[in-house]
C-alpha cells in the first residue's frame, strides 16, 4: 500500500534546493510540485574562462540539494558543478545531494580498449573529491556507475515515467531495445505496460565512436507498433537505423523514447524522417530552443524528481515513491 507523503513535511528549514542554470527550469518545476523555493547560484566568468559559483544564502548545517545535468558542453558544466559543491563545503554544508539529471562520461565506464580511461570512475571519484554526500541519478548508462562511489547513490528509474505517458495511450507498443546492453530495460519498461514477453531487440555492432552498424532485428515486430527505449540519443545514429531496420521488419507506428535526449545534431533528422512518428524524451536536459518542432514530445521529471526529494527529506522510502507515482498516473 503507498504512503501518502505529507507535502508540508518537506518545507522544513534545514533544506536548501540549488537549481543550476542549465537545469533551472527543471529545477523551478520541481520546486512548484513541492512548495520549496529554489535558490539560483552566483556564477562570475573570468575572461580567461575560469568560473566561480556560490550561494547567496547561508548552508551552514544545511542539507543541500543541488539540481544540475552535466550534458553540452559537458566539461563547463561538469567543472561548475565541482565548483559549486566545493563552495558549499566550504560554507560548512553538513550534506550535499547532487541531482545529476544526466550523467555526462557515463559511456565510459571501462576500458573499451587497452590504455583508454574509465572517466565514468574519475567523475565519481571528483564529486566525491569536491564533497558531495549523496547522488541521484536518473537511467545511469550503466547502472554499475553506482558501485564506482563510496557514497549513496540512487539511480532513478526512467521507465515509470515513460509507463505512465504509454499507458495513458490506451494502444498496445512491443518495447525495442536498440541494442543488447539495453535489453533489461525495455523488459522493465514492457513488464510495466503488462505485455512483458513481447519485447524486440535490435542486433548492434558499434563500428567507432558515434557510429554503430545493424546486423538483424531479434523479435517479431511485423504488424506492430513499437516504441523504440534507449537511454540517450546522442548524435540519433543509433536510433535512425534502428527505425529503418523495424521498418523493413514490417513495423506500423514507429515511436522512438528515450532518457536523455541530447539531440547532439539537431532534432531535424527525425521531425523530417517519415518513418519517425514521434520522439518521446524527458527533461532530463533542457530542450527549450526544441520546443516547436511537432514530432518531439517532453515529458518532465519533475513531478517524480519533487516525490524523491521530499522522501529524501522526510526519510522515506523512494520504493513508496514509485508505487505513490504509478498510482498518480493511472
Ligand atoms: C549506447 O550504448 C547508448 O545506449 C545509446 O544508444 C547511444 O549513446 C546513442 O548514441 P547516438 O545517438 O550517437 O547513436
Amino acid at each position: 500500500m503507498a504512503k501518502i507523503i505529507n507535502l508540508n513535511m518537506a518545507n522544513n528549514n534545514d533544506t536548501v534546493i540549488f537549481g543550476l542554470e542549465n537545469s533551472w527550469e527543471l529545477a523551478k518545476n520541481i520546486g512548484l510540485s513541492i512548495n520549496k523555493e529554489i535558490h539560483p547560484v552566483t556564477k562570475v566568468t573570468f575572461a580567461d574562462g575560469e568560473r566561480l559559483l556560490s550561494s547567496e544564502i547561508t548552508t551552514r548545517n544545511k542539507s543541500v540539494y543541488i539540481i544540475c545535468n552535466t550534458a553540452k558542453p559537458v566539461n563547463d558544466n561538469i567543472m561548475e558543478l565541482l565548483i559549486f559543491i566545493d563552495s558549499l563545503k566550504r560554507a560548512s554544508a553538513k550534506y550535499i545531494t547532487v541531482v545529476m539529471t544526466y550523467y555526462g562520461y557515463a559511456r565510459q565506464d571501462r576500458k573499451a580498449a587497452g590504455r583508454q580511461p574509465i572517466s565514468a570512475k574519475l567523475i565519481a571519484d571528483l564529486l566525491e573529491t569536491a564533497g558531495a554526500t549523496k547522488v541521484i541519478a536518473i537511467d545511469l548508462h550503466n547502472p554499475s556507475i553506482q558501485g564506482f562511489f563510496n557514497i549513496p547513490v540512487d539511480d532513478l528509474r526512467g521507465q515509470f515515467i515513460f509507463s505512465a505517458e504509454l499507458r495513458s495511450r490506451k494502444e498496445n507498443f512491443v518495447i525495442v531495445s536498440p541494442d543488447h546492453g539495453g535489453a533489461v530495460r525495455a523488459r522493465q519498461l514492457s513488464e510495466l505496460l503488462d505485455h512483458g514477453d513481447e519485447i524486440a531487440i535490435i542486433d548492434k555492432r558499434r563500428t567507432g565512436p558515434n557510429q554503430s552498424e545493424i546486423m538483424g532485428v531479434l523479435g517479431n515486430v511485423k504488424d506492430k507498433n513499437v516504441v523504440i527505449y534507449d537511454d540517450i540519443i546522442d548524435t540519433g545514429g543509433t536510433i535512425i537505423h534502428a527505425v529503418k531496420a523495424l521498418k523493413e521488419q514490417g513495423a506500423k507506428k514507429v515511436i522512438v523514447a528515450a532518457t536523455h535526449g541530447l539531440f547532439s545534431k539537431g532534432f531535424d533528422m527525425f521531425e523530417n524522417d517519415k518513418d519517425v512518428d514521434e520522439v518521446i524524451v524527458t527533461d532530463s536536459v533542457n530542450h527549450d530552443h526544441l520546443k516547436n518542432y511537432k514530432k518531439l514530445k517532453i515529458l518532465s521529471l519533475a513531478k517524480f524528481l519533487g516525490l524523491v526529494i521530499e522522501a529524501n527529506i522526510n526519510k522515506t522510502s523512494i520504493t513508496d515513491v514509485y508505487y505513490a507515482y504509478g498510482q498518480r498516473h493511472k
